[in-house]
């Protein structure tokens, strides 16, 4: 009883309550601001995770582009249906390369956080260049003429050194050859020693299956194909982080 009369002489005076309730808000603040100055990092680090390949972020680049993020999320939650649909949730660290990150909620198409790997090249073409062939109830829109597009090639060193620029670690060496390496990942006959060594895991192949030109299907594909195989999730453990 006694404590609620205190609080009375609180709630009756006005300068009162609003001297204590910035008191209150300051503590609260410090408690949850201070900390985050003497953490060394805000994410947890994971084995596999590398900047993207040039051709992989010229792949992003054109999923911006085309704002496939209007209908597709990358990320998924730590929820039993998420899970079992889409495989291990998704870890902070496997978006710290994305600038800008593809998180969110809005699914008209499904989330893509882990598609890298479940379909083939062809199934993606042809699904890009008419998703009905495919999916017959499908709504995606058709991307055909990404297919007919040349890509860019000159410019794609701009592009690692503004990602540099914001934290991603490009060397120097990978910025000299970002236009080697990108006609390197797009033909699988050629070498690849040098694209390997600088991306691990990075596949390559054909991936539009048109021999002569690299195309804009060429760089989404080997983008979509990439996400979510950079982590091997058999040696992550999720209390400790490692095994
Ligand atoms: C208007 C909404 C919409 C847009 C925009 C859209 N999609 Fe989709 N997408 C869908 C829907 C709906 C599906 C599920 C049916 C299907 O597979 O076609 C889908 C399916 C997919 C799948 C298969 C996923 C799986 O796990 O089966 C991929 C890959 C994909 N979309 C990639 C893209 C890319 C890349 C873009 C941009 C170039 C894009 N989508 C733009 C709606 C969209």
């Amino acid at each position: 009883m006694s404590i609620l009369k205190k609080h009375t002489a609180l709630e009756k005076n006005a300068t009162l309550l609003l001297i204590a309730s910035l008191a209150v808000v300051t503590v609260g603040g410090m408690v949850e601001i201070a900390p985050l100055f003497y953490l060394q990092n805000t994410i947890e680090k994971v084995e596999g995770m590398r900047p993207y390949t040039p051709l992989e972020l010229a792949g992003r680049n054109i999923y911006v582009r085309e704002g496939c993020y209007a209908c597709h999320s990358q990320m998924i939650r730590p929820f039993r249906d998420e899970v079992e649909r889409y495989g291990h949730y998704s870890l902070a660290a496997e978006s710290m390369y994305d600038h800008s990150f593809q998180w969110g909620s809005k699914r008209t198409g499904p989330d893509l956080a882990r598609v890298g790997q479940r379909y083939s090249n062809e199934w993606h073409v042809q699904h890009l260049i008419e998703p009905r062939a495919v999916v017959p109830e499908s709504v995606m829109p058709s991307y055909a003429f990404l297919q007919e597009t040349p890509l860019v090639v000159d410019g794609i060193k701009a592009h690692l050194v503004a990602n540099r620029r914001v934290g991603v670690p490009y060397t120097d060496e990978m910025i000299a050859n970002a236009e080697a390496d990108m006609r390197a990942q797009a033909d699988p006959d050629g070498d690849l020693s040098g694209l390997e060594s600088r991306y691990p895991k990075a596949k390559a192949a054909n991936f539009d299956g048109k021999k002569q030109v690299l195309t804009e299907m060429d760089a989404l594909v080997a983008y979509l194909q990439m996400l979510g195989t950079l982590v091997d999730f058999s040696t992550y453990n999720e209390t400790s982080g490692y095994r």
